[in-house]
């Protein structure tokens, strides 16, 4: 299906030219991959102390929304302890015996990525649950009262499981990882480090505000902002002398319909139609995706994040509601008891 979500700039999802550009821009070291403090300074213990025992290292559960460098890290986390890696993805995980096959084709202490994770079926996350815990399969072979089963030891592995939707996972499959990694959105001066290292491998001439810039309209997404990165470099070969500064990041990014917080017309759409639709909410999510046409998984992964963050949404029990920042962001007048409503549900919030 086609959705505005394949037409925007700031689409945190993947497209074909972004995987020939990411492929390029992948850090391959704990050291190079910028931010998530938290789960890198946690990470690079458990990979010595796995290392220094020759033993593989617990399985690892990344997650959060699309483009924040969940597939980067597992490629960095394989490096980081010398082990081969190998990739599959969820639905590509079709049968029991496919995931069987590539399980005991492993070798001691490999890592297996599987992205995607929470679309495995119910049958192939059946076959995960000993390998992951006793490093073996179960098989039943034969039928009726002569059926036995027979358990096959497989090499010690290290599984890293990835998904924007850690809340779909089966709570056995999310109990067997040891190691849970959440990724956050970047702030904007990560965002520009990365941009910065970005610019260097593309032979790109950036100055230091036009990053900080690009860095903030990127959603806090390291996919968005070396997507804008290319994007803007084609801006000023063609409009200017190629090189990226302030004044002509500005106007690439009003070509492309992004404000200078990274908002675009989809966001635009979302704000307004909460608040002049439903008078500022609080409004479900599915009456909230019929009404602006949008997927409502597309505008919990991929808009509400950012939205959530820079506190121009929240949401409540109730639903969504607009804040005070979205009613001053888009010029909109707030009235003097919807403002009272919205301390109501800040406080309703807190306490959730
Ligand atoms: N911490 C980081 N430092 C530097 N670059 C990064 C970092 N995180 C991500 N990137 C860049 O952003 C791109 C997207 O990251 P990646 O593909 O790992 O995201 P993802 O979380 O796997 O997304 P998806 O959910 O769509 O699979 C990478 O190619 C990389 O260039
Ligand atoms: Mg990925």
């Amino acid at each position: 299906m086609f959705t505005d979500e394949d037409d925007r700039f700031i689409a945190s999802t993947k497209s074909e030219i972004d995987e020939v550009i990411e492929n390029s821009l992948r850090p391959t070291t704990l050291n190079e991959y910028v931010g998530q403090k938290k789960i890198k300074d946690s990470l690079s213990i458990y990979i010595q102390a796995a290392k220094s025992r020759k033993e593989a290292l617990d399985h690892v559960l990344l997650f959060g929304p699309p483009g924040l460098g969940k597939t980067t890290l597992s490629h960095i986390i394989a490096n980081e302890l010398g082990a081969q890696l190998k990739v599959t993805s969820g639905p590509a995980i079709e049968h029991a015996a496919d995931l069987a096959a590539i399980l005991t084709n492993l070798g001691r202490n490999d890592v297996l990525f599987i992205d995607e994770i929470h679309r495995l079926s119910r049958a192939v996350e059946e076959v995960l649950y000993p390998a992951m815990e006793d490093f073996a399969l179960d098989f039943v072979v034969g039928k009726g009262p002569a059926a036995k089963s027979i358990r096959l030891k497989i090499q010690p592995f290290t599984l890293i499981g990835a998904t924007t939707r850690a809340g779909m996972l089966t709570g056995p499959l999310r109990d067997r990882f040891g190691v849970l990694g959440r990724l956050e959105l970047y702030e904007p001066e990560e965002l520009s480090e990365i941009l910065r290292r970005s610019a260097n491998i593309l032979d790109i001439d950036l100055t230091p505000e036009a990053g900080l810039l690009i860095a903030k309209s990127s959603r806090g997404t390291p996919r968005i902002a070396n997507r804008f990165l290319k994007r803007i470099r084609d801006y000023a070969e063609v409009k200017g002398t190629g090189k990226i500064d302030a004044d002509i990041t500005q106007k690439a990014l009003k070509m492309m319909e992004v404000d200078e917080l990274g908002l675009d017309f989809v966001d635009h759409r979302l704000l307004t139609t909460i608040i002049d639709k439903f008078n500022g909410g609080p409004v479900g999510l599915d009456t909230l995706s019929a009404a602006t046409g949008e997927e409502s998984t597309t505008i919990e992964e991929a808009y509400e994040p950012y939205l959530i963050q820079m506190g121009f949404i929240a949401r409540t029990n109730k639903g969504r509601v607009a804040m005070p920042r979205a009613y001053e962001h888009l010029g909109k007048k707030l009235e003097p008891n919807k403002e009272k409503q919205l301390k109501e549900f800040s406080k309703d919030k807190n306490s959730l």
